[in-house]
């Protein structure tokens, strides 16, 4: 017999659907990154030959739907989500927030507020809740940042829970996830360094772990109290749920992410968010030819470049101005305003570009350096592609990001709060653009990166697979997450111990005394 190419294509797509699960990914529109992350996730899995549906609540309606491949089921944004997302993106000055100071997360505002509305608005499709109950998924994915997904497990009831974290694990997460938390050597989200060796510096580190635990327990507890509210009191808590996943997927690349103590049911997929990059349109291509080294700039997604204030504009025009061998390239949403008018003439290098494809500007071997936030999303895209950074964190867990990449070598952390002094600023582009070290840094972990044993996208299949075919392995879970405070910590060993030690040196201490006093009693009769 003798197959033809297409003929083999139709049977290996055939032999493929015997195996085909039937998954649903929870994919929440609330963050570029997010989307991002989890709808690749779902397109990978379509390629691998699955049935893959993607559940997103339209808290932010303006963001794209990530998937391409995926079947989509949105689910309309409610007023309450709407009405924190207009605060959010109108009244939360994000460069005011102060990085170096955990105590930002005291300020009262609302971020993590909008799950909660958008939940109790989800819980109200009971029809398209038992439709999902109905399609008997073999495997739900779901995040640990808007925890409505994990909420709707006991519901929808997947054969199996893998829950995850589009970025690395924030402080509630560790626990959710089962992780023991290692304060001494994993810097915090917030922390951009920390100095193992210095009190202050771990004081500091505690500090921000307690303060985005806080930070993270009340919109936890307000989308846990949406269930608790629909179905009574007795309905298990997030924590619980969480628990029975049969396996953790972590946006986060061990080559580059701090190295920290996991369990064996945590998978790292660092790097999914970012597709196989595609070729350039051609003005941005007649952009990165003008000169011998492009920088690109973006501060993300959240943060407008047009917003930001008077003094960091007109430092980034003069800081460019001083490099008239190198064109910058930045990601500035109104390219026609007045500001971007004066710019053109004062810094000709300068090129402000609405939308930037970044995943595909990385990608091209004339881009030199990469000016950014250093949300997750960016940090893994240019550990991918091999290019140094200046990383400037805003907010949230972009400083630990930050400090990451400084600590493997690919660049410098810049402290927002200097963007508006060009002479700091313009050293610090000289030294991204002159130090070689960091370019060599970064095509050393990309290289790596790319050999790895076993890809991400290898990793995540797989994983899918087994939890499809054998769901979660009690084996895997810890027992930690049955213990209470004092049992983990052996507290009760410890406070035993002490007692112990405390009636030795008590009764060692009464004896000596005891026979100093007889030999004082001895010696006064002998005189
Ligand atoms: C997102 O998915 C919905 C539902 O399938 C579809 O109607 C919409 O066009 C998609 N949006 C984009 C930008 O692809
Ligand atoms: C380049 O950067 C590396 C790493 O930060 C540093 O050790 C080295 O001294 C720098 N070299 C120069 C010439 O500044």
């Amino acid at each position: 017999m003798k197959f033809t190419g297409v003929s083999l294509i139709v049977i290996l797509s055939i032999l493929n659907n015997s195996s085909a699960y039937k998954i649903l990914v929870y994919n929440s529109k609330f963050g570029h990154s997010n989307v991002n992350f989890y709808g690749n996730i779902a397109d990978i899995l379509v390629d691998a030959g699955h049935d893959v549906t993607s559940l997103m609540p339209e808290i932010d309606p303006s963001i794209t739907n990530g998937t391409v491949k995926s079947k989509v089921i949105l689910v309309p944004q409610t007023a309450g989500a709407k009405n924190i997302i207009d605060i959010l993106r109108d009244e939360v000055n994000w460069f005011d927030l102060d990085p170096l100071d955990p105590r930002q997360l005291l300020v009262d505002f609302p971020y993590g507020n909008q799950f909660a509305p958008q939940c109790a608005g989800m819980l109200e499709q009971t029809e398209l809740i038992d439709r999902l109950k109905e399609d008997k998924f073999d495997v739900m994915i779901a995040e640990n940042f808007d925890m409505c997904g994990i909420g709707l497990v006991p519901l929808i009831r997947p054969k199996a829970l893998i829950n995850g974290a589009a970025s690395a694990p924030l402080p509630r997460m560790n626990t959710e996830f089962g992780i023991p938390l290692s304060l001494s050597t994993n810097p915090s989200a917030t922390n951009f360094r920390l100095d193992t060796h210095s009190f202050f510096s771990r004081l500091k580190n505690v500090y921000a772990e307690a303060l985005g635990y806080n930070f993270f327990a009340s919109s936890r507890s307000r989308v846990q109290q949406a269930f608790r509210d629909k179905f009574g009191p007795d309905y298990p808590s997030l924590t619980e749920i969480s628990s029975h996943a049969a396996y953790t997927i972590i946006n986060s690349e061990p080559l580059l992410d701090f190295a920290t103590p996991i369990l064996n049911r945590i998978v790292y997929v660092g790097g999914l968010g970012a597709r196989d990059p595609k070729p350039l349109n051609q003005d941005l291509d007649k952009i990165l030819s003008l000169r011998d080294r492009t920088v690109l700039i973006s501060f993300g997604s959240i943060v407008k470049a047009h917003e930001l204030d008077d003094t960091i504009k007109p430092s980034i025009i003069e800081t460019t101005s001083r490099f008239p061998d190198v064109t910058f390239m930045w990601k500035y949403e109104q390219p026609d305003d007045d500001f971007a008018q004066r710019a053109k003439s004062l810094a000709p290098n300068l090129h402000l570009i609405r939308w930037i494809p970044q995943n595909d500007m990385l990608a091209d071997r004339r881009l030199t350096a990469f000016v950014t936030h250093a949300g997750m999303g960016s940090t893994q895209e240019l550990a991918l592609r091999g290019k140094p950074g200046l990383f400037i964190p805003i907010f949230g867990d972009q400083m630990r990001n930050a400090g990451m990449m400084e600590r493997s070598g690919v660049g410098k952390v810049f402290d927002k709060r200097d963007l508006g002094d060009w002479t700091k600023l313009t050293a610090a582009i000289e030294d991204l653009l002159e130090n070689e070290t960091y370019r060599i840094n970064a095509q050393r972990l990309a290289a790596m990166i790319a050999k790895k044993p076993f890809s991400a996208r290898e990793q995540l299949i797989k994983t899918v697979e087994f939890a499809a075919e054998f769901g979660a392995s009690p084996a895997l879970r810890p027992e930690s997450y049955d213990m209470n405070w004092m049992e983990y910590n052996n507290l009760d060993i410890i406070a035993v111990f002490l007692i112990l030690k405390a009636l030795f040196v008590f009764s060692t201490v009464k004896i000596a005394f005891y026979i100093i006093r007889r030999l004082l009693c001895m010696k006064v009769k002998l005189d």
